[in-house]
């Protein structure tokens, strides 16, 4: 459940509202902003009573710890502390981009951030209007901007579709670009340990730092805390299909059954899918990842059973299976 403050929302053009949306932060407010990832709702990360804000918006688990938006490398400071070189070395690569790296917290940051533990995640968004607005006003704390356990959304739109009523602004910067929530790297582990994969991917922080635990390579590592709940859930039926055959059968034996189904793939298999009802996903795996959240949102709302069709490549396309498999609950046709 959601706050239900039913306060107006407005949805203005992220470039003519940045001094509006500082003004609201710097009050305690609660601002929703574009990143290239997805979008986020943010609130001052030092202040107790704005971050709080945020949970009831979302209906979000108290357990679950929020990231911290940075403009620029020297807020560092204000927001942690024993802050390895490695950090510095990813930071020249990947900043701004879609990594976020966890660092033990400076006593500033709030618990309520980092839902009770020692360490903060932080990351500087590929995004103009994201990074001024963090730059007229304070670090932003932020989650995606979808009720909890909802898609995350990739548009305005779809933050005003989960968000109205509980906040008062929402930056429309338009598509996410990435289409994906970062990569989660946890620097306060032994070895650096993948908690979420992301556009940035094992092989790429490979190319910087020596070594890197990865959820689907090295098994037991550990799971960033909200990854227990089930995310990413459209509100309707979602299965994985693991070839395109096996989405059309699945597809037809559902229509039979009364469903109203949908396959969600690539736009590279018209002979396949005939005049079945498909949303595509374009053509390449960077197309399926910005695309995926937009369609599931659409999928959802005009059809009863979604059936993805999964990727079996890795980096990019192992990111994105990991939340589309979530989508679905693990169920594979
Ligand atoms: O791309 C993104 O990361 C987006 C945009 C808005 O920046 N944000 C996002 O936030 O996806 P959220 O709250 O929906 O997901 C953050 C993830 C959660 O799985 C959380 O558990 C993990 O990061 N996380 C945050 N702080 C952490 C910490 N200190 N230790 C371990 N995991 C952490
Ligand atoms: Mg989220």
């Amino acid at each position: 459940m959601t706050g239900k403050t039913n306060m107006i929302t407005q949805i203005k053009k992220a470039e003519t509202a940045i001094d509006e949306a500082a003004a609201l932060i710097k009050r305690g407010e609660l601002v929703v902003f574009p990143t290239e990832t997805v979008y986020g709702l943010g609130a001052n990360a030092f202040d107790v009573s704005a971050v709080k804000k945020i949970f009831i918006a979302k209906g979000r688990p108290q357990d679950n710890p929020l990231i911290v938006h940075i403009s620029s490398l020297y807020e560092i400071k204000e927001i942690a502390v024993d802050v390895p070189d490695i950090f510095y070395k990813l930071a020249a690569r990947f900043m701004p981009g879609p990594l976020t790296l966890i660092l033990k917290k400076s006593e500033k940051i709030p618990y309520e951030v980092t839902a009770g533990g020692e360490t903060v995640g932080v990351r500087m968004p590929d995004n103009d209007y994201a990074r001024a607005l963090i730059a007229a006003s304070r670090p932003l704390a932020a989650p995606s901007a979808n009720r909890s356990k909802h898609v995350s959304p990739t548009t305005a739109m779809h933050v005003y579709e989960d968000l109205c009523g509980e906040v008062p602004l929402i930056l429309d910067g338009g598509d996410c670009r990435v289409g994906i929530e970062s990569t989660v790297l946890d620097l306060t582990s032994d070895v650096p340990t993948i908690l979420r994969p992301g556009a940035v991917t094992a092989d790429m922080l490979l190319s910087v730092i020596g070594e890197v635990s990865f959820e689907g390579r090295v098994l037991k590592v550990a799971k960033a805390p909200g990854m227990k709940y089930a995310h990413y859930a459209p509100t309707a039926e979602t299965v994985c299909a693991a070839s395109i055959k096996s989405a059309v059968a699945q597809y037809d034996k559902k229509l039979a059954d009364g469903f109203k189904p949908v396959i969600v793939a690539r736009d590279i298999y018209r002979d396949a899918v005939q005049d079945r009802a498909q949303i595509s996903l374009g053509i390449t795996a960077q197309d399926y990842s910005h695309n995926i959240y937009n369609a599931l949102r659409v999928a959802e709302k005009s059809y009863d059973y979604i059936i993805v069709e999964e990727l079996h490549g890795d980096g990019l396309e192992a990111s994105v299976m990991n939340r589309v498999r979530k989508a679905a609950g693990g169920k594979t046709v």
